[in-house]
């Protein structure tokens, strides 16, 4: 939520600052704005996107070797020119651009109003900023003494970066719950919320751990904490391509990234799929596996679209290994005082690994003695540092705002623990292991097939895109891809949409069939198939307009509909996986055909690090 770039150096700032504002605006983009320093600080913003305020620049003289820019997702303050970042104190002597949220911000603004201060935004950025001006001056000390003591009475999350008119040379940075990484190059350094803005100058990065601050010359960088404490900064090494960035040709992200499934799923099997020997090796669950196989229950924690792949894993881990399984909004359960036991086990799931609800949902269970296992697709994000164990899921960097192939890799990542589980507790059958291994091996191929021939599904999102409403039903392991699918819908073409259990829905959504209604059955082969036929019989019966997502070969219902998606058979607990890819290109033509920006849907951002 909100992308942050900084560059100190001995090049040009603002090409540096602007491309990368370009790779995060999946972040948020509402607002933009950069700030240099070339003699005094200067400070450019513009509502709307980057190339909006890129377009807003030609011309201006923008030379400077140091900057700060930002791309934002609003939280306090409406979008606008002048609630968008970096904001100038009120002295005119430091900018900053923020991350997150300063909760005790009402607070902390009184006592700045009542010495005088007047605001220009609405914002909680602009409060924490005068705080930290406000404390240098009455203090005549430096800013970093500053913010240190700023930061000792902030409450909330934040990554800030500072600008000081006093100090051309040096950017000061923070964080708490929110990203930051920096790049390490030669006499130069480049701050980022991820790496994508760094990756095309070094793949040398540190990754900041919250309450650290970091003082970062050209020539230099320095780690502290908040208590004025040195650091020896741990530089890793990026294991990511500028490839993996951008677009490759695809008109969208999101139809690129669609189309990667094949290939991110191969990856998220790679080196754990041992067919040879039949077992399935992942480092994570066997450091764990007494703790995970004689776990009296395991609670899943994840928000939106990972909520959802908790679901399906909540199935099949019931299925195969026999433990209970809590499946809770992150959300909610960081809330709600749970009953967390020591050695309870909790599997976080993240594509982003930032997602604020889960990353306090964790941390609160850890208190409590529980043990976390990630379930998380960027490495070294904030989550996978403070769990125990875990998974990547190795889809690659997913840009596009609705997450699609990250999705797939966390079923795929999922059905392999609950295999292994249930291998190790031995309440799977070697049989049946065995099948299921093979099962999830022909996946990659089964999800290729699909894609070679999308023109069914394009014409079926074109003939329902001006649609006003659609409901998508399901039952077994489908009823989560059903939410899945709705979810999709919503976020890509603005439809109404609502996923249901298909037997669920003659309790009431029954009520909402019309011959306007198109209603989307995720109905392959399974145990339950007979069933989910008479439920399209019955939305049949009050002429709503089904559409199907059936096994290749099954002519069962092709009576009822004109508007059949065919997938290749799989098994029940696999097929989630793939019935999956028909509805991300069905709401992404849809989204499409209605002329809307796919990859950046209003109100969205990619990483939700506020509450
Ligand atoms: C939907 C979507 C969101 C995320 C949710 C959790 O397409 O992308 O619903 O799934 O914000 O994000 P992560 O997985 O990063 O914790």
């Amino acid at each position: 939520m909100c992308g942050i770039v900084a560059y100190v150096g001995h090049r040009e700032a603002y090409p540096i600052i602007l491309k990368g504002l370009k790779r995060l605006e999946y972040r948020g983009y509402d607002s933009s704005g950069i700030a240099v320093i070339s003699d005094e600080i200067k400070v450019y913003k513009k509502q709307g996107r980057v190339s909006e305020l890129e377009e807003s620049l030609l011309g201006v003289h923008l030379s400077a070797t140091i900057g700060i820019g930002h791309t934002r997702w609003a939280t306090h303050g409406e979008p606008s020119d002048r609630n968008a970042h970096p904001h100038l104190s009120q002295s005119g002597r430091i900018s900053m651009i923020h991350n997150g949220i300063i909760e005790n911000y009402a607070t902390l603004k009184s006592e700045l109003v009542a010495k005088g201060y007047q605001f220009k935004s609405d914002t909680d950025t602009e409060v924490l900023l005068n705080f930290i001006d406000d404390i240098r001056e009455n203090n005549e000390c430096s800013l970093e003494e500053a913010v240190r003591i700023a930061l000792k009475r902030v409450t909330g999350a934040y990554v800030i970066v500072l600008l000081d008119e006093e100090n051309p040379d040096t950017l000061i940075a923070a964080r708490k719950g929110s990203p930051l990484v920096i790049g390490i190059g030669k006499n130069e350094h480049f701050l980022a919320s991820d790496a994508s803005p760094i990756i095309e100058y070094t793949k040398e990065v540190v990754y900041i751990n919250d309450y650290e601050l970091a003082i970062v010359k050209g020539d230099e960088l320095i780690l502290k904490n908040l208590g004025n404490e040195k650091i020896t900064p741990f530089v890793q090494q990026l294991d990511m391509e500028l490839a993996a960035i951008e677009k490759g040709g695809f008109e969208h992200f999101m139809l690129k990234e669609i189309f990667e499934q094949p290939d991110t799923i191969f990856d998220s099997l790679r080196g754990r799929l041992d067919l040879a020997n039949a077992d399935i090796v992942m480092a994570g669950v066997q450091k764990y596996i007494e703790e995970l196989k004689n776990a009296n229950r395991i609670i899943i924690v994840a928000c939106g679209t990972s909520w959802h792949a908790a679901l399906i894993a909540e199935y099949i881990i019931e299925e195969l290994c026999r433990i209970p399984v809590e499946v809770e909004y992150a959300s909610e359960f960081r809330y709600r005082n749970p009953i967390i036991n020591k050695g309870d086990v909790i599997f976080a799931i993240s594509q982003s690994g930032e997602t604020a609800d889960t990353l306090v949902a964790i941390e609160r269970a850890k208190e409590k003695g529980a043990i976390i296992f990630g379930i998380l697709n960027v490495v070294g994000s904030s989550i996978a540092r403070i769990s125990h164990a875990g998974a990547y899921t190795h889809a690659g960097p997913e840009i596009g705002v609705a997450s699609t192939k990250a999705f797939t890799a966390q079923l795929v990542v999922l059905a392999l623990i609950a295999f292994k589980i249930a291998k190790e507790k031995k309440s799977i059958s070697e049989e049946r292991f065995i099948h299921l291994l093979n099962e999830l091996s022909a996946v990659p191929n089964k999800v290729a097939e699909i894609l070679q021939n999308t023109t069914e599904i394009k014409r079926i999102a074109e003939k329902h895109a001006d649609a006003t409403s659609f409901l998508f039903l399901g039952r077994g392991y489908n009823f989560p891809i059903a939410l899945e699918g709705a979810l999709k819908l919503k976020e890509i073409s603005y439809i109404h949409a609502e996923g249901y259990p298909a037997a669920e829905m003659k309790h009431g959504p029954i009520a909402l069939v019309d011959e306007n209604l198109p209603v989307l059955f995720v109905a392959t082969k399974d145990a339950y198939h007979e069933k989910v036929i008479s439920n399209m019989q019955e939305i049949n019966a009050r002429k709503g307009k089904l559409i199907a997502i059936v096994t290749d070969g099954d002519t069962s219902v092709s009576e009822l509909s004109q508007d059949l998606i065919f997938v290749p058979e799989a098994d029940e607990l696999i097929a989630p996986i793939i019935n999956t890819i028909p509805l991300q290109l069905l709401s992404y033509y849809i989204g499409v055909t209605r002329g809307l920006d796919v990859d950046k849907p209003r109100n969205l951002a990619k990483s939700v690090t506020v509450e």
